[in-house]
């Protein structure tokens, strides 16, 4: 079977650099076309800087990153650098990104790639939907192009950012308001999915003892993140979010959930952010997403590590 064509918009964050790392180590099932980062867990330049510096930690030097949106679509920019450290991928030890940021805007890279694709690219989104809102509303017809959308966001239970919504939806709702209704095939690797996804020591220990300068950047991100969690979200230990997305896409049998409406709070102060997800049917709506809520943990770390120790 040949790889399937993606394009991963992200916000690295430790979480988002290891999922790259792990699309990375798998070029047979997935062919990236290109790495688009939006504003979120830290400011666009450092996302864009640090995308590109997992772009060479991994030997993918000519990979094209192309840095989209600064700011949400309509509201003020919320950072996470309290939980990803000053730099994002706090924890990694990592050079300087190799030449200059790609001059070609993210939505413009979104919109010529997905114009008339020769097969339908598949959407791994990892961060706040900005960038993918903006193109979408620039250029309608894209969505032709589009296979779908696999992102990391949402919650049908609690939320982290606030008791109601989960991160990536919370800083730009009126983004996922436009994914949500575009129409477009989408399937939500929520809170409730990576909440079971917890980075235990045994995990931790395992990604270490690869022993490569990939793995010891991976433990020592992780490591932080899971030192800056301590005492967070009722004690769970760390979770690891957004490899889930691409780990969905190599191996979705790890995975399980069902189709339902998905609706996004873009009004109430005390909700904003907040995915409504229908699934036990009671609004009638038509599913809009495929919403997951269960994963093989063990299976999905056992992924995890097979992949990154071929890097
Ligand atoms: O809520 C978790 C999500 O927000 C992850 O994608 C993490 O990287 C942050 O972007
Ligand atoms: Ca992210």
């Amino acid at each position: 079977m040949s790889a399937r064509p993606v394009i991963i918009d992200c916000d690295p964050g430790q979480d988002d650099a290891v999922a790259l790392l792990l699309a990375f180590a798998s070029p047979a099932e997935i062919e990236v076309l290109g790495v688009t980062t939006v504003a979120g867990n830290v400011p666009l330049e450092m996302t864009e800087r640090n995308a590109r510096r997992i772009r060479d930690l991994a030997g993918k030097g000519g990979l094209g990153v192309y840095a989209g949106c600064a700011r949400p679509l309509e509201r003020e920019l919320v950072t996470a650098e309290h939980v990803h450290g000053k730099t994002g991928i706090d924890g990694a030890r990592l050079p300087e990104p190799e030449g200059a940021p790609a001059p070609l805007h993210g939505v413009d890279f979104l919109i010529e790639t997905l114009h008339a694709p020769e097969a339908a690219v598949t959407i791994a989104a990892l961060g706040p939907l900005t960038n993918i809102a903006a193109a979408l509303a620039r250029s309608p017809e894209i969505k032709r192009g589009i296979g779908e959308i696999v992102l990391m966001g949402g919650a049908i239970g609690l939320g982290n950012v606030t008791p109601a919504a989960e991160f990536n939806i919370h800083v730009d709702p009126d983004a996922a308001q436009i994914v949500f209704t575009s129409g477009v095939k989408i399937t939500m690797v929520g809170l409730d999915v990576t909440h079971k996804a917890i980075v235990t020591a045994d995990r931790l220990g395992a990604i270490e003892a690869i022993g490569t300068p990939v793995s010891q950047a991976v433990s020592g991100m992780l490591a932080f993140a899971a030192d800056r969690h301590r005492g967070r979200i009722g004690g769970m230990g760390s979770p690891l979010h957004d490899p889930c997305v691409i780990a969905y896409l190599l191996d979705p049998a790890l995975f399980g959930g069902r189709e339902a409406h998905v609706a996004i709070e873009t009004e109430s102060a005390l909700t904003l952010g907040r995915t409504v997800v229908d699934w036990w049917g009671v609004t009638g709506k038509a599913p809009n997403a495929t919403v997951i809520d269960g994963i093989d943990a063990d299976g999905f770390f056992a992924l995890l590590t097979e992949r990154l120790a071929r890097l």
